[in-house]
């Protein structure tokens, strides 16, 4: 079935909702999204939204911070935008209906502090802030009429144009977009003048991640099968924090709870920060990430401690109600026990490579939000910077659309219908959860937190097996869900690979005992890989 619109955004967490609500007043918008419209990194963001919005703060020192962080790959005109387009956007959200957090005489907004940050900036919803981000912004995109979402519909592929002519394109153009119905096991034709990809990060590729299921890194992956660059990908930011208990599955414990002081130790009870950066704690996430690892090898312990136990209970209450609770739920009382933690697999620095108006080497296709690399992370994000992003780029993704706009030609050629190719149904769907687990455990022993050129090379020859092994599957029987995304984990796992191989250094998230020392006179660049060409 055939469906036509102006507007096709794929996905429905900030990046994509923020930039319908605008696009509606332009044209027909339609979000697509592959579970229900709030699930989505989005809504389990916990710390905030960073921005210079106290009077005492300045964008310089927003921008310092960010670029510090970044170990010097971030683009500098990028972060100075961002950082400087914030307020802005911050504003907008805050009309939109988004309630932050005020401070207790209401007249400010409370500002939180996390890893990176010279000061508090961050602006939060307690500790939920996703949800209620995603609460008023699923909210303000239901009062639009010319926005229609579809729910559990899963984008399978983008539809490039050199496909439909046999690659005699000089530049080519994205036409639209395959998409599964998952509830009604139909494949729709979406064909769109414009495409956004808002489908967020890719933290399922690795076993222990704070990444909830959606996060399989659809879009890089169909991206990458559609001849995009994709840049970075080698940057993968393990958060130094998540719950380590057999019975939690990714849960967070907000970098802002070392902002208000918490301290990490060792099982002994020391401290252990302080031997690795003046911020202790509070140093950037790569850092604190490669200071546990390596604690953790020496002590041979299972996880380290997170102790916030100075701070009474009715402070915590407060302050982190919802990670209070959860806590709780698994025997833990943050006012008296110090959290067991490890590190997890949290964000994706790089993704699909945009310009500084969100636009991909493809024309017509835009990316924003996690999926994207626009240059604002470099080699590390600063904590809080990739909601902010999403924001400021979906804006501008918006500014440069309607610009183009007029200039569309919609008289393209004719799109075939999805081809079944007479797949037929499985009967071994034990080979998509057997893969699914070799997957993520291969990324997360060989291409994790420490990496080398062995373990490099012994997780290529591996994922390339698999890939083979699922490409086969997915050309001779029905599509699911799931193995729409094993086969996009592969892809993603393999980009991953890529970029880490071309990476012959160690800066920010990429560590390679091979090549401990960064080299600046080599490596100051990013590292694109397009298919069927790496560079
Ligand atoms: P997402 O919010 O992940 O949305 C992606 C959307 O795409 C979803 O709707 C998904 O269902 C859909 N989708 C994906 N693939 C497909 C497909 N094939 N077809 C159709 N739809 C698809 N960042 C901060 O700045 N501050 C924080 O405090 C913070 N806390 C975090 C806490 C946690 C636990 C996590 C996991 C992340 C946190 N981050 C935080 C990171 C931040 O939440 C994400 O980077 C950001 O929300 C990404 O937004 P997005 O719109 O790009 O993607
Ligand atoms: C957190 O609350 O620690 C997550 C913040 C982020 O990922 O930016």
């Amino acid at each position: 079935m055939e469906k036509e619109c102006d507007f096709l955004v794929l996905g429905s967490g900030i990046a994509g909702l923020s930039f319908a609500i605008k696009a509606a007043d332009l044209g027909s918008v339609a979000i697509v999204t592959k579970k229900n419209k709030v699930e989505s990194n989005t809504n389990y963001a916990q710390g905030g939204i960073a921005a210079v919005t106290d009077k005492d703060d300045t964008f310089e020192s927003h921008i310092q911070d960010t670029l510090k962080s970044g170990a010097g790959l971030c683009k500098e005109d990028v972060v100075r935008f961002v950082v400087t387009e914030g307020p802005e956007r911050i504003r907008e959200l805050i009309e939109w209906g988004v309630q932050f957090t005020k401070t207790k005489e209401e007249d400010a907004y409370d500002l939180g502090r996390e890893g990176g940050h010279s000061r508090r900036r961050v602006l939060h919803a307690e500790d939920l802030t996703g949800r209620e981000v995603e609460r008023a912004l699923t909210e303000k995109a239901a009062s639009k009429k010319n926005i229609k979402i579809y729910e559990n519909f899963f984008a399978i592929d983008l539809i490039c144009r050199s496909k439909l002519t046999g690659g005699k394109e000089t530049k080519d153009r994205c036409l639209g977009a395959y998409v599964f119905d998952a509830d009604k096991n139909v494949v729709h034709t979406f064909k769109a003048k414009f495409i956004m990809l808002a489908t967020g990060g890719s933290g399922k590729v690795y076993l222990i991640t704070t990444n909830p299921d959606i996060a399989t890194g659809d879009g890089v992956a169909m991206a990458y099968r559609g001849g995009a660059e994709i840049a970075n990908m080698g940057f993968i930011q393990f958060h130094p924090t998540c719950l380590y208990h057999p019975d939690a599955k990714s849960f967070l414990i907000s970098e802002a709870v070392r902002g208000e002081g918490a301290k990490l130790r060792l099982k002994s009870g020391s401290t252990f920060m302080e031997r690795y950066h003046p911020m202790g704690a509070l140093a950037p996430r790569d850092i604190v990430a490669q200071a546990i690892d390596t604690e953790l090898k020496k002590s041979g312990d299972g996880y380290v401690l997170l102790d916030i136990t100075h701070k009474d209970r009715k402070f915590l209450l407060k302050r982190f109600p919802y990670i209070y609770n959860r806590c709780l739920e698994f025997g833990i009382d943050m006012a008296v026990d110090p959290i067991p933690v490890v590190p997890a697999a949290h964000y994706q620095c790089g993704g699909v490579l945009v310009n500084p108006f969100g636009q991909a080497s493809i024309d017509g296709l835009f990316a924003f939000g996690e999926v994207a690399c626009t240059g604002l992370h470099g080699a590390n994000r600063l904590a809080s910077n990739s909601l902010l992003e999403a924001l400021v780029f979906a804006h501008r993704a918006f500014k440069k659309a309607q610009e183009l706009l007029p200039t569309v030609d919609t008289d393209s050629i004719p799109i075939p219908p999805w081809d079944t190719k007479g797949a037929t149904e499985s009967d071994e769907s034990i080979v998509v959860s057997n893969n699914w687990e070799e997957i993520r455990m291969c990324m997360w022993n060989y291409v994790g937190i420490v990496r080398s050129n062995k373990r490099l090379e012994r997780a290529k020859r591996r994922i390339d097996m698999i890939a083979g092994e699922i490409e086969e599957y997915y050309r001779n029987f029905t599509i699911t869900t799931s193995l729409l995304e094993l086969r996009n984990i592969a892809t993603v796992a393999g980009v991953i690979i890529e970029c880490s191989r071309l990476r012959k250094e160690s800066r920010g998230l990429h560590y390679n005992l091979d090549y401990p020392d960064k080299d600046d006179i080599n490596w100051l660049r990013d590292t694109v890989v397009k298919k069927d060409s790496t560079g």
